[in-house]
């Protein structure tokens, strides 16, 4: 049954001239048949890239496929559950923005790339994981209001002089908020021989108490880059697969089995060719959001590249 789904995809793939692309926590079977597999920023700068095609099925959550959006407003992007929502994009508004610049009005706004249009419109520049505190150096204003997640926030403020003012006080990824400092304290004595890596988007004490903090796409070519054989994972579960394929022979253990992104997962391959069969659902922005959230995006680009 599989196996005839994933040869209807890639018949439907070429007849609508469509590609797929996946976050790192795709489940193995959405990694295996995507034509890209990465995390934020590398699906971003994928996306802004793709010239050739007239669709992407983007296996990631709402904010991505926006992000999709804005960087090809020519394009459909389609998404295969329309019910991937991130909440923690969700736990920050454009009025609360708009609210803490007015506030602060010689502050630059940064945002976490996890965040909505309607957020993103109102932003400087954009961020993920993996070049966060470069993004912020980057910029001429010492004061930053950043949103949504506060963990993201607290590793940037350790690592850089900037004054970094959290916009709203809740705001954080919730599996990766579960994960504690005796998780990591277990974790040590089962395998003490393995390095311990966490997602900047634990708490700081969790961060303190692991050996390295970095994006998902830093653990892969950290990893692939090695001499060490064992690493225990601090984020979700299907990180496993992405670097045991990228660095085979590897073991890779998660911090916790239980960190499961239930968004991510509700794509499916079923879900994924009816949704190349139908063209949808389709992410639609409005064309003005769109429009004004594209200096964000592209400032996030250029100082990452
Ligand atoms: P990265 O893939 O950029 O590390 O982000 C992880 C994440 O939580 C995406 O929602
Ligand atoms: Fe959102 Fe957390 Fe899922 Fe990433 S892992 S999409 S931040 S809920």
């Amino acid at each position: 049954m599989t196996n005839k789904i994933k040869e209807e995809i890639e018949i439907l793939k070429k007849d609508k001239n469509a590609i797929i692309l996946a976050h790192n926590y795709q489940s193995k079977e959405v990694q295996d048949i995507a034509d890209f597999v990465g995390d934020s920023l590398e699906l971003c700068i994928k996306a802004s890239e793709i010239k050739d095609k007239d669709m992407i099925v983007f296996c990631g959550v709402d904010f991505m496929g926006e992000t999709a959006v804005i960087l090809n407003p020519d394009k459909k992007i389609l998404i295969p559950d329309a019910n991937a929502e991130c909440p923690m994009a969700h736990m920050l508004t454009g009025e609360q923005v708009l609210a803490a610049k007015e506030k602060h009005p010689n502050a630059a706004v940064c945002l976490y790339v996890n965040s909505l249009a309607d957020a993103k419109q109102y932003a400087d520049t954009l961020c993920t994981s993996s070049n966060a505190v470069k993004v912020v150096e980057s910029l001429e204003q010492d004061e930053i209001l950043f949103g949504p997640d506060n963990n993201l926030g607290d590793y940037v403020r350790d690592k850089t002089s900037k004054k970094i003012m959290a916009i709203t006080e809740i705001g954080y990824c919730y599996l990766h908020k579960k994960i504690t400092t005796e998780d990591v304290e277990e974790k040590r004595k089962e395998y003490p021989n393995a390095e311990i890596i966490c997602h900047p988007e634990c708490d700081m004490v969790v961060q303190k108490a692991c050996d390295k903090v970095m994006s998902t796409g830093g653990m892969v070519s950290y990893i692939s880059n090695s001499q060490n054989n064992e690493f225990i994972l601090g984020t979700e579960v299907d990180m496993k697969h992405r670097v045991e394929k990228e660095a085979p022979g590897k073991k890779i253990y998660p911090l916790r089995e239980d960190s499961i992104c239930e968004e991510m997962k509700l794509h499916t391959l079923e879900k994924i060719r009816d949704t190349l069969k139908n063209e949808s659902p389709q992410i639609t922005l409005d064309e003005n959001v769109a429009k004004r959230s594209m200096k964000s995006v592209k400032y996030m680009i250029k100082v990452s590249k």
